[in-house]
């Protein structure tokens, strides 16, 4: 700890701390215009002038040390930091009264407040540029652009998108994308992080412009008259009065513009904002607290929410007659569905029934399905769709660790020196978790290997980039643990002291050799022992998975082949070590932990274990089935062989995203009774003989877990749309018709069940979670928490962690001579899955209209294929027509396509092939053959997708060469004279 006084005050700091964040803990009032704590210093503005010991320094820029004196109202303090803002004001006009941005936070309005300038010392230029409207989601204005960069700062090194510059050589500066593009046609994805930290008005969303204020939506010419008249009366009345009249209307604001903090209802990194809504317009979405993601967002989740006011949600239960729907009450529906579940259970017992839950919606929603199931219909016919995607990797770590989770936080991925990313498209199904790698690697020298099929973003970026052949990743995983077992490379103090089973895994290793993982794989030797000796000499490794692994036949063995891999190196148990599955929806981690599987209760207590079971049924008064019900896969099989009469799916587009849709959808026809709860009529509705209309994450109280096992509140930001209900009312009043006397009344009670059933979840209360706060599992009574796991022993019995032997199997559905192509699917950055939601974002579709199919240029010239060219891809179970893409993305005889279309759902074209020990679809084993059709369309990307920009890489905002040029002098004196400490 350090000692140092400011204003004449003593304050403790600690030792490498900036001077800003002592100042602004201290509560002393200081300018700081470009200053953002979650960017750092950027030292554009020079509003943040102090005396240090006499001397002037830019407060942001100086790391504290013992005993200086600081005064931040010093005499030639204050006159730089007025003639700092002065500059600032030669870049922009305040009109505040009339600005979509006067909501009480404009860095520019506060500033001139704090300073009280009453009158604009250098005069206002205006820039040799337009508005760019371009892009869908936001504005760029450069007559209002102070320059500041944070927004460069952002795109460079925390988005690390690198699209934003500032051309400081130029005489009239301004922000550039891709070096001088219009937004629309540059490498912009749309994330949102520099309309997030601008200041000002400069870069703003469209959904704010004339929505936010009460002047603002006034015509152009009547605004830009209003406007000349503020400039006009502002030498005779000063900014005084002015700026009492924009509070004015900005307090105003206040009492019809609401903020709810809100978690994304997309991807499993687990993003958390405020929403800001005028009625139901949402005007925008402020990312700056959340836990996980601070300022950052990505397409989705900063822009993605149009669906929820679209016209084609569902505002009415549909029932089937004669083979058509028809509106029908809620009391009628839901009667419906209740006698229909009484007799069919009367009839065929309860294992007839079967209940599939949902990722996307909330941990009470997941436990009142699987109550219903367990305790009122009294089967364990219940699962949701991690069964498609994840229960691979949580069975790799039972295996393994103990845990079904994330080792630890995204902030120890942050901290590790190499990060493993394997079968995972982490830039685009996961984007703000990549952030935080791509900038470790471009800021911190963090290493970066990624093993894929595709040269995706990550590829292109890493230090190594593997391509083994499709499905060989445990092959050259287990050759790689060989080898530094065998040379001497391997953690030995570590797994002496915390693994069990070495001799039998080592035994198990004989046949993977790096030769013969070279040659299965299709890697050489060489790669193989670079990534080898990378691993050992880090300083920690941290490895990102997702459904290049788990989507395998072997699944569950690639999984483990990781976290072997992982305890043979030491690397658990500390920061910047550890396993990382990367949950794919926003909840699925959340859906398994609360009891949405066929074989565990909520915190994974096992339905067979009698202990168990008998503290549920205390709590819930009546007997629970004790075996293993049906899973997602076995459940359409059962369907098939009679045994399964009636499923009731919420929230699951379970007839596209299943494996194998053809055969799925066949089967869910011959149901005798399906209920089918969403908001809108989904794919799956077809063949339901009820639909329900549920509401979505932002018209519901709730709770959601994240990748990195983080629980976290969500608010409701919207009343339910008329006619629809959230889902855990819906679930609630099936539940009571059929004699259940449940009396939720709000999900907070739901959770008070829960921590009191499951050790996993003891301390976890709503109060524990208000706000922006959030507790990571395990939460033991008292409310700890566990960011990082297995910090003083391993979750299995005896503390220790185990390695678990392998054996190679085959991949199914292998490509032969008449289904030649390998297919791979998997996610695209601007859609989640088949695009329920996002395509109802117009946006989003002004973007990326269409699915597609990316083709290498090598088989493109072989075949006569271009971009826009029709095909038609025939596997050994459906076809799907689609227009093909030709990138380099893919390489040779395989092919990706993204899984965001209703009409050519890649999963047509898939199995039924599973992981053996989970029953994951292999949906990433497929062979087919491609037709190329007489029509060639349109590029199924339009130029305006980001993917064709030219991005701009730099270190950051550069400032330096602003300060390099001749009109630039440092405030305070004038002449630039004054000794500046940078640094
Ligand atoms: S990628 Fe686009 S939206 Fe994201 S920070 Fe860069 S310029 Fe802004
Ligand atoms: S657009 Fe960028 S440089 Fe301009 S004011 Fe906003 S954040 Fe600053
Ligand atoms: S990264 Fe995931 S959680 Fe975050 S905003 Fe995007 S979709 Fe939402
Ligand atoms: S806050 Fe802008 S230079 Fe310090």
């Amino acid at each position: 700890m350090l000692k140092i006084t400011i204003d004449g005050v003593s304050n403790e700091a600690t030792s490498g701390e900036r001077l800003i964040d002592v100042i602004n803990r201290a509560g002393a009032k200081l300018s700081q215009v470009c200053y953002h704590p979650q960017l750092g210093p950027i030292q554009t503005c020079d509003t943040c002038m102090v005396e240090i010991n006499g001397q002037l320094a830019r407060a942001c820029a100086t790391t504290v040390s013992d005993g200086i004196a600081v005064s931040t109202k010093s005499e030639k303090a204050g006159a730089a930091q007025r003639e700092a803002f002065n500059r600032i004001l030669t870049n922009h006009v305040l009109y505040c009264t009339v600005c979509d941005n006067n909501n009480g936070n404009c860095t520019i309005h506060n500033t001139e407040k704090m300073l009280a300038i009453e009158h604009q010392a250098i005069p206002y230029h205006s820039k040799p540029y337009e508005e760019d409207h371009t892009n869908p989601f936001y504005r760029y204005d450069p007559q209002q652009c102070i320059l500041c960069g944070r927004c460069v700062e952002a795109c460079q090194n925390v988005q690390v998108n690198e699209t934003l510059s500032i051309n400081w050589e130029d005489p009239h500066p301004r922000v550039q994308w891709d070096g001088g593009s219009t937004i629309g046609e540059s490498s912009c994805v749309s994330c949102g992080h520099c309309i997030s930290v601008c200041p000002c008005n400069a870069l703003m969303e469209k959904s704010m412009l004339g929505h936010a204020g009460f002047f603002t939506g006034l015509p152009k010419t009547t605004l830009a008259d209003m406007i000349d008249v503020v400039k006009g009366v502002e030498p005779e009345t000063g900014y005084g009065a002015i700026l009492q009249l924009s509070e004015a209307e900005s307090h105003m604001r206040e009492k019809r513009v609401r903020r709810t903090k809100t978690v994304c209802t997309y991807c499993g990194v687990g993003c958390s904002f405020s929403v800001w809504t005028k009625d139901r317009h949402i005007l925008k979405v402020e990312p700056l607290e959340g836990p996980t993601n601070g300022i950052s967002t990505c397409i989705k989740g900063k822009f993605g929410w149009d669906f929820v006011n679209s016209p084609d949600r569902l505002t009415s239960p549909l029932i089937r007659e004669n083979g058509k729907f028809r509106e029908a009450s809620w009391d009628e529906a839901l009667d419906l569905v209740a006698r229909k579940f009484s007799e069919i259970k009367a009839k065929n017992g309860p294992d007839s029934l079967a209940f599939v839950s949902s990722s996307k919606c909330t941990n009470e929603e997941s436990f009142l399905m699987q109550k219903l199931a367990r305790a009122v219909i009294g089967t364990n016919n219940m699962d949701n769709c991690s069964r498609y995607c994840q229960a691979p990797a949580t069975q790799g770590l039972f295996r393994t660790v103990g845990y079904g989770g994330d080792s630890g936080s995204i902030r120890d991925i942050e901290n590790a020196g190499l990060v493993l990313i394997i079968g995972s498209n982490t830039a685009e199904s996961h984007p703000v978790l990549a952030t935080r790698v791509k900038r470790a690697h471009k800021l911190r020298g963090q290493k970066l290997i990624v093993s894929d099929l595709r040269e995706n973003e990550m590829a292109k970026r890493a230090d190594v980039f593997l391509h083994p052949k499709p499905g060989t990743d445990l092959v050259w995983l287990s050759a790689v643990t060989r080898y530094l077992l065998d040379n001497g490379m391997a953690n030995t103090k570590f797994l002496n002291q915390w693994v069990s089973g070495l001799e039998e895994y080592k035994k198990s290793l004989a046949p993977f050799t790096i030769e013969f993982a070279a040659k299965t794989c299709g890697l050489s030797e060489d790669t193989l022992k670079k990534v080898a000796h990378m691993i050992a000499e880090a300083s920690g490794v941290c490895v990102l998975w997702a459904m290049g692994i788990t989507q395998h036949s072997m699944g569950s063995d690639g999984s483990t082949a990781i976290s072997n891999l992982l305890l043979v190196t030491g690397n658990y148990m500390r920061t910047g070590t550890g396993a990382y599955p990367l949950r794919g929806h926003n909840n699925v981690q959340g859906a398994s932990d609360h009891g949405a599987m066929p074989n565990f209760l909520t915190g994974y207590q096992r339905v067979d274990d009698p202990e168990v079971r008998s503290r549920f049924e205390a709590g819930w008064k009546v007997p629970l089935p004790s075996t293993k019900g049906l899973d997602n896969h076995e459940m359409i099989d059962a369907i098939y062989e009679g045994k399964l009469k009636a499923m009731y799916v919420f929230g699951e587009e379970i007839s596209l995203v299943d494996s194998n849709a053809n055969f799925v959808g066949e089967g869910l026809a011959k149901l005798e009774f399906l209920v089918v709860q969403d908001i809108f009529f989904s794919n799956s509705c077809h063949f339901a003989d009820v639909v329900l209309p549920a509401s979505p994450s932002l018209e519901k109280e709730g709770t959601f877990t994240s990748t990195e096992r983080r629980i976290q509140r969500l608010y409701e930001v919207l009343e339910p749309l008329e006619g629809s209900r959230p889902d855990w009312r819906i679930i609630q009043d099936i539940a009571n018709r059929l004699g259940a006397n449940w009396h939720y009344q709000h999900p907070s009670e739901i959770y008070r069940e829960i921590a009191s059933l499951t050790p996993l979840f003891a301390g976890v209360t709503y109060e524990r979670l208000e706000g922006f706060k959030s507790l990571q599992w395990p939460v033991a009574k008292d409310g700890t928490d566990q960011p990082l796991l297995y910090t003083k022993q391993f979750a299995l019995p005896d503390g220790k962690a185990r390695l678990f032997p392998l054996s190679l199997t085959e991949t199914t559905d292998q490509p032969n001579a008449e289904f030649d192509l390998h297919l791979n699917n998997g996610r695209l950055l601007e859609h989640f899955h088949e695009g329920n939601m996002t395509y109802r974002s117009e946006g989003i579709r002004e973007k990326t209209p269409d699915v597609f199919v990316e083709v290498s240029p090598v088989l493109a010239k072989e075949r006569g294929i271009q971009s826009g060219t029709w095909v038609q891809l025939t596997s050994r179970y459906g076809q799907v027509r689609v227009r093909a893409l030709v990138t380099d993305r893919v390489q040779g005889k395989e092919l990706y396509m993204p899984m965001n279309s209703t009409e050519s759902p890649v999963n047509r074209l898939t199995s039924s092939h599973t992981d053996v020990v989970t029953h994951t679809p292999a949906y990433k084993e497929a062979s087919v053959h491609l037709d190329v059709l007489q029509e060639v369309g349109e590029s199924p990307l339009p130029r305006i997708n980001h993917r064709f920009g030219h991005p701009t890489p730099q270190r950051g905002v550069e400032v330096e060469r602003k300060w390099k040029r001749p009109d630039y002098h440092v405030p305070g004196n004038g002449n630039g004279l004054v000794q500046i400490q940078k640094n």
